[in-house]
C-alpha cells in the first residue's frame, strides 16, 4: 500500500475533510458538518495522507475540561481494515491526555470498532456533557439508536502508549 503519514489537519483541509465526511454520511450515519465550521475546528482533527490526498479523519472535540469525543472518524473505502481508524483514534489518545482529558467518548450506531480500541458500551446518562451539549436539542432525545462509549484515558496507559505517525 502506498506510504500513508498521520498529521494534525489545517484549516486548508477543511474542503478534502468535508468530501470525506459528506461521502460517508449515510454508511456511518455520521452528523453532517459544515465547511466553515470544519475550517473553524481543523486544527481538533488527525488526518492519514496517502500520495497527498486525505485517506481518513478522526476529530477530538471537547465536551468538558475532562470528557472529550471522538467525531467525524471515516476512512475511505479501500484503505480499511489495514488499522487506520485505530492509529487516528491512538493518536487522539495522546493528544487528550496531553490536554489534560480523562475520558474519551465516541457515540456510534455499531459499536465493534470501538469495543477493539478498549472503549466500553455505558448508559448514556453516564455522559451528561453530551446530553447536554448535543442530546437535548436532537429531535431523537430518549429515541436514540447510538451507542454510548466511553473511554477513561488511564486505562489507555495500562495497555500501551499511541503507535509511531507513519504506518507502513
Ligand atoms: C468504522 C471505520 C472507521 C473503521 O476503519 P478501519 O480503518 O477499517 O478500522 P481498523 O482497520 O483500524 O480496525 C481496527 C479493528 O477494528 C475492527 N473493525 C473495524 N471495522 C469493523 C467493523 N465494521 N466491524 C467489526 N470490526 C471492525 C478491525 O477488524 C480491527 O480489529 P483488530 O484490532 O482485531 O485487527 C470505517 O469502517 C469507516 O470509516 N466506516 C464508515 C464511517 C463510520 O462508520 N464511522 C464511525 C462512526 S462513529
Amino acid at each position: 500500500m502506498t506510504d500513508l503519514v498521520l498529521r494534525p489537519a489545517a484549516p486548508a483541509d477543511a474542503g478534502a475533510l468535508h468530501a470525506l465526511i459528506g461521502a460517508h454520511l449515510d454508511e456511518g450515519r455520521l452528523l453532517p458538518r459544515d465547511l466553515a465550521d470544519l475550517r473553524r475546528h481543523a486544527a481538533r482533527f488527525v488526518v492519514c495522507e496517502a500520495g497527498g490526498a486525505i485517506k481518513a479523519c478522526a476529530e477530538l472535540a471537547p465536551l468538558s475540561a475532562t470528557v472529550a469525543e471522538i467525531r467525524s472518524l471515516v476512512v475511505a473505502r479501500d484503505f480499511r481494515r489495514v488499522g487506520l481508524a485505530a492509529r487516528l483514534v491512538a493518536d487522539l489518545q495522546g493528544r487528550a491526555r496531553a490536554a489534560g482529558y480523562e475520558t474519551l467518548t465516541a457515540f456510534t450506531h455499531d459499536p465493534r470498532f470501538f469495543i477493539r480500541q478498549n472503549f466500553s458500551i455505558v448508559p448514556h446518562v453516564w455522559v451528561p456533557e453530551k446530553i447536554v451539549s448535543t442530546c437535548r436539542s436532537c429531535p431523537l432525545f430518549r429515541r436514540c439508536t447510538q451507542y454510548a462509549m466511553l473511554l477513561p484515558l488511564d486505562a489507555v496507559t495500562r495497555y500501551g502508549a499511541a503507535p509511531a505517525a507513519r504506518v507502513a
